[in-house]
This record gives structure tokens, C-alpha cells and sequence, in this order.
């Protein structure tokens, strides 16, 4: 058993594109008071490490709050990390200059959760797609052309480039939103849960697409979801974020066959099988409770108000999860498969 925060993939070959380390970002909580002292701090992310690879995907889940978007916001420096690494091609982001990083994001980009509102209404499709091209003087000279090519790349009828964002469905507009994010060439996308606000039968058409550009253009992704099931068809590794720290990670085979962490299992007893005679036997894991509030998350494992594995131990080692705070470990049963949680094997 050896620990890490580190949490590479060892059956990738090859140096990571984008590397995170001990990411922390925190946001102070002002007091009301004239002089606005600060008095705390929500700690939304609060040492989070994974790697990302060219061509391939991680998966990053968790509940609503758990610091995804944060994550994801402080990766590409919208929001300046607290402290921790971001490096990306072997240069740490959180230290650039303005100038680099607007070099930085012409090769890593963001796609939002809602096409509603990530897209201007009073401009022109055609418009939004050339709008990054304009901003990094490369539209002159066969923009027109590369803004048609974007939107059949992404399934969009070039001729309809003259419509506005209220004229496309939900899906199509996402599209629209990959196209901008694809207009300069990035090599590594960030996808902030970019099918979570689309019906259930368009997010399939839309995943799709996401796994044929990256076949097609060797892109890395880190793809953000609330839940398991949509990772699990795209992710070649996911990490589980709980509270602001990820407290599982694995190959995606592995952490669905060989989960450890009382809270993935949990979600992944949540998913719905299709085969009605396994979906009868299913048994549901349920987590009590609400999240505590990252502004005073709880001491040791933060998972341990919510822990169904915590409430069949002794007092003694109940007594640990609060103590101590559980480390990312890998117990030897996948290619880099971590746990952090005390007694994760005493539940197999
Ligand atoms: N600008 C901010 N100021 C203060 N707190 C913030 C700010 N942005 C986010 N937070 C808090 O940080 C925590 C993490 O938020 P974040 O948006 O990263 O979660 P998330 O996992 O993306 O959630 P969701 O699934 O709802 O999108 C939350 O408690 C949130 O309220
Ligand atoms: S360390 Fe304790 S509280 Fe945390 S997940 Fe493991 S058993 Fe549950
Ligand atoms: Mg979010």
C-alpha cells in the first residue's frame, strides 16, 4: 500500500498535458460590519491533485457544491488558485504572466453547463464562433471558411450560421459552444458539465460528438457531471470529489467494478441498471443527511457525518475518522486505483 497526491496513470504512457497539484482555493467570508474584516473561509477546493493525458478523459463527479466548478474555474485561472500547482505543458499557470496566459488558453478551453446562458443572444452564431479567432488576430484571411468548417465539424448546418442562439435547440446550441471552444485548435478541453442542462435524449448525441473530435483531434478532457452515469461511457479515469477533495480515483473499468469508497458506492448504487431483473435486486446505498458546509467542513474524513461504513464500527475507529484525516492511498487493485478512507478494505 503506498500513499500519494499524486495520482497519476500508470498504464498511460507518456507525460500528462495538464498536471494539478495540491490545488486550494478558498473564498473569504466578509463580515458585515463597516469595515469588512474577514472573518472565515469556504473551502471549496481544498488539495485536489489528477493528471490529464492527451487523447483521453477524466471524469470528475460529486454532488452539487463539492468544488467542480471551482476546480475547473482555478485550472484554467479564471478564478486564481489559493495555492497548489496547475501545470500545463510543463508550465505552472498559476504563476503566469497575462501575456502567457493568453497563449495558455488559445490551447485550453472551457465549454459551460448552460448553453442558454454561455452564449451572447444578440450576435450571430457565426459570430460567436468567430469570436476567439477575432480576439487572437487569426480571423483575416479564411475565418469565414474556418467558421463553417467548425460548425460542420460539430454537426451544424454551416448555411444557418446567420441565426441566433434562440433559433437552436438546447443541443444544438451546446454545439455551437464546442465550436467556439474548438476555434483555436486547444489541445486540452475542460467541459463543465456540458450535457447536465439537455434532455436525456439529446446528452447521448452530444457525448458522442465529444468522443469522435477527440478521436479525430487527440484532445484531453477533463469532463465535470454530477452523477456516475455519464462518465462512465467517456472517462477512461474518474475522480470522486466529495467537500472539496477528491476522495477516489481510478480507471473508469475499475471504479465501477471495484469500488472502495463508502461514498462512490453509494453513488454508484444510485444508477439505474437497464436489465429490469438486476434493476429489482438493486440495492440502494443511502447517504443521510445534507453536505456540511465548506465554510466549516468537519475534522478527519469529511465524508463522516454522511459515512454508512462509519456507523457499523467500533467507537474507536469511528473515533478515527474524526481524528485523522484519511490520505489518498492506492491498495493494489487496479493501475493507480486510490482510496482515501480509513477502512475501505474492512468493507469488501
Ligand atoms: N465566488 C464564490 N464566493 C464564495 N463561495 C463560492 C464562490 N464560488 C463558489 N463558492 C462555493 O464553493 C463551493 C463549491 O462550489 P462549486 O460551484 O465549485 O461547486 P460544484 O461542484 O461545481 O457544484 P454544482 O454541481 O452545483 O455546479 C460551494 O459551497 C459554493 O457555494
Ligand atoms: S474514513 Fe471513516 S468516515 Fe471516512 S469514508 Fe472511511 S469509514 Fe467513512
Ligand atoms: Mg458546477
Amino acid at each position: 500500500m503506498s500513499t500519494t497526491d499524486t495520482p497519476t496513470d500508470a498504464s498511460t504512457a507518456g507525460e500528462p498535458i495538464l498536471s494539478v497539484r495540491r490545488l486550494v482555493k478558498e473564498f473569504p467570508i466578509k463580515s458585515h460590519s463597516v469595515v469588512r474584516r474577514t472573518v472565515g473561509a469556504v473551502h471549496a477546493v481544498s488539495g485536489v491533485s489528477f493528471d490529464i493525458f492527451s487523447g483521453q478523459t477524466l471524469g470528475l463527479v460529486g454532488e452539487s457544491g463539492c468544488g467542480k466548478t471551482t476546480t475547473s474555474r482555478a485550472i484554467l485561472h479564471l478564478q486564481p488558485a489559493t495555492s497548489g500547482e496547475v501545470v500545463f505543458q510543463g508550465r505552472d499557470v498559476t504563476k503566469m504572466s497575462k501575456g502567457d496566459l493568453r497563449r495558455m488558453r488559445r490551447n485550453m478551453q472551457i465549454v459551460f453547463q448552460d448553453p442558454y446562458a454561455s452564449l451572447n443572444p444578440r450576435i450571430t452564431v457565426s459570430e460567436i464562433i468567430a469570436e476567439p479567432l477575432k480576439i487572437h488576430g487569426l480571423y483575416r484571411g479564411g475565418g469565414r471558411a474556418q467558421v463553417a468548417e467548425l460548425m460542420s465539424l460539430v454537426g451544424l448546418n454551416p448555411e444557418h450560421g446567420n441565426r441566433f442562439p434562440h433559433e437552436f435547440s438546447g443541443g444544438q446550441r451546446q454545439r455551437i459552444g464546442i465550436a467556439r471552444a474548438l476555434a483555436l485548435k486547444p489541445k486540452v478541453l475542460v467541459l463543465d458539465e456540458p450535457v447536465s442542462a439537455l434532455d436525456v435524449s439529446i446528452q447521448a448525441g452530444v457525448i458522442n460528438l465529444l468522443e469522435d473530435l477527440q478521436d479525430e483531434l487527440g484532445l484531453a478532457y477533463l469532463f465535470v457531471a454530477h452523477d456516475l452515469s455519464v462518465v462512465r461511457h467517456i472517462a477512461d479515469r474518474v475522480a470522486v470529489m466529495y467537500l472539496g477533495k477528491i476522495v477516489e480515483v481510478a480507471d473508469t473499468e475499475s471504479l465501477f467494478e471495484r469500488s472502495q469508497h463508502p461514498y462512490t458506492k453509494a453513488l454508484i448504487s444510485a444508477i439505474p441498471i437497464p436489465d429490469p431483473r438486476r434493476e429489482r435486486e438493486r440495492e440502494r446505498i443511502l447517504v443521510q443527511g445534507d453536505v456540511p458546509s465548506p465554510a466549516n467542513p468537519p475534522s478527519g474524513c469529511r465524508f463522516r457525518t454522511r459515512c454508512p461504513l462509519r456507523m457499523t464500527l467500533s467507537e474507536t475507529d469511528a473515533a478515527r475518522c474524526a481524528d485523522e484525516e484519511p490520505a489518498l492511498v492506492d491498495r493494489g487493485l487496479g493501475p493507480q486505483h486510490l482510496t482515501a478512507c480509513h477502512f475501505a478494505e474492512s468493507e469488501s
